[in-house]
């Protein structure tokens, strides 16, 4: 290899190697020993139209999707289905934005005030506010907000520090948004069937497929899905239907490991393959801290997991890492110093001793990043 790649490799695998975007590279390995369990061929003649359903709200939504979505949630307890609209996104990104759509009252004065409680997911600014909508604005922490009109954004668990949440606001023209991207069983015992008014939820982070873009929402109101169908429509018209049928395939690749009465019961279990990872990747995390002494960690929690019948453990997708050093004052600068990229705890509205660390990537970058912390005094 000529000496010029193998510099731009080392310096790709830098990159990588501390993850800080969230990417869930970690899954590959398991999708690589499924077969064609997950595999999907389309004919050139297919998914040609824009239509899929005419007859749903939704109507740029294949049925199979909607099917595998109702059943996954089904066989994991995780939400409720019944009575809800099944919505498709092009990611849950973008049906999150359809929901500040759909709840902004178009006549209201002043735009909405959308908020959070810190530390939020940095995306929730920055995507509420990159288009300066006159319909909604982005207004901060939850806890500090005063008024009646808002969205509030309730992240369970938490991006970045993996907490169990509830809304904290509560007037009565108030209305919440509740993101449980990471509210599946290898992060999180399921301790009970969420049943909110607005749920996102996304491939991304259930499979690990982030790039099929595929996210879902459940809604139990027909004219806020009714709008929310409105903002995909006025956006992108529709969602992909070739990525709706590859992520058909793959909840239903999922669904069919645990499908125990069918007799489908297959050996690739997703969820217990992800929970074994994320207890190991926690363990190391907790090991490599208490070595360098440098850096605490939220406390272990746990619960009763009703989807495995036994106490689990959170294991979050992300670390919350703050810098005990008293002479670290920015952890994102000191961790770059030391080649471990992360995304600063000021992006989230909170302190910069803290950062988030994805613990989603591959093996050999995870691996990369527990000893250089480990390492570090
Ligand atoms: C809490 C949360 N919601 C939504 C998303 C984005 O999901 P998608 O890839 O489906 O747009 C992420 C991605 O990191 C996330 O952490």
């Amino acid at each position: 290899m000529p000496d010029s790649s193998a510099v731009h490799f080392t310096n790709a695998f830098d990159i990588r190697s501390v993850g800080c975007s969230g990417d869930p590279t970690m899954f590959e390995a398991f999708w690589r020993e499924t077969g064609d369990a997950a595999e999907l061929v389309i004919p050139g003649w297919q998914t040609m139209s824009y239509f899929s359903d005419v007859g749903n709200v939704c109507w740029f939504m294949e049925p199979l999707f909607d099917q595998q979505v109702r059943r996954l949630h089904r066989t994991v307890g995780n939400a409720a289905v019944d009575g809800y609209h099944v919505l498709v996104g092009t990611g849950s990104t973008q049906l999150f934005m359809a929901a500040l759509y759909a709840l902004s009252p178009a006549d209201a004065d002043q735009p909405t005030s959308v908020v959070s409680t810190a530390p939020y997911y940095s995306s929730y600014p920055a995507v509420t506010d990159f288009l300066r909508s006159g319909l909604f604005r982005w207004a901060g922490d939850a806890n500090s907000f005063v008024g009646d009109s808002y969205i509030e954004l309730v992240c369970s668990p938490n991006n970045p520090d993996g907490a169990i949440r509830d809304a904290v606001l509560s007037s009565g023209a108030g209305k919440a948004v509740h993101d449980l991207a990471y509210y599946w069983p290898q992060y999180t015992p399921i301790t009970r069937r969420a049943d909110h008014d607005i749920m996102l939820f996304t491939v991304s982070k259930s499979t690990g497929h982030a790039g099929t873009r595929i996210g879902w929402a459940l809604v139990k109101d027909r004219e806020v899905a009714r709008r929310m169908t409105k903002f995909v429509e006025l956006n992108t018209i529709g969602v992909s239907k070739d990525s709706q049928l590859r992520a058909a395939k793959v909840l239903g690749a999922v669904s069919d490991g645990y499908d125990v009465g069918g007799g489908g019961a297959s050996r690739h279990r997703l969820f217990d393959f992800g929970r074994r990872k994320m207890v190991e990747r926690w363990r190391m995390l907790r090991e490599a801290a208490a070595a360098s002494g440098a850096f605490s960690l939220p406390a272990e929690t746990s619960g009763q997991c009703n989807f495995a019948n036994e106490t689990a453990a959170n294991n979050p997708a992300f670390a919350w890492l703050r810098c005990d050093r008293e002479d670290v004052e920015d952890c994102a600068g000191f961790l770059r110093g030391h080649k471990i990229l992360t995304r600063s705890g000021n992006q989230f509205g909170a302190d910069p001793r803290y950062v988030r660390v994805s613990m989603l990537d591959r093996d050999d970058a995870y691996d990369i990043f527990i000893s250089r912390l480990a390492s570090l005094k």
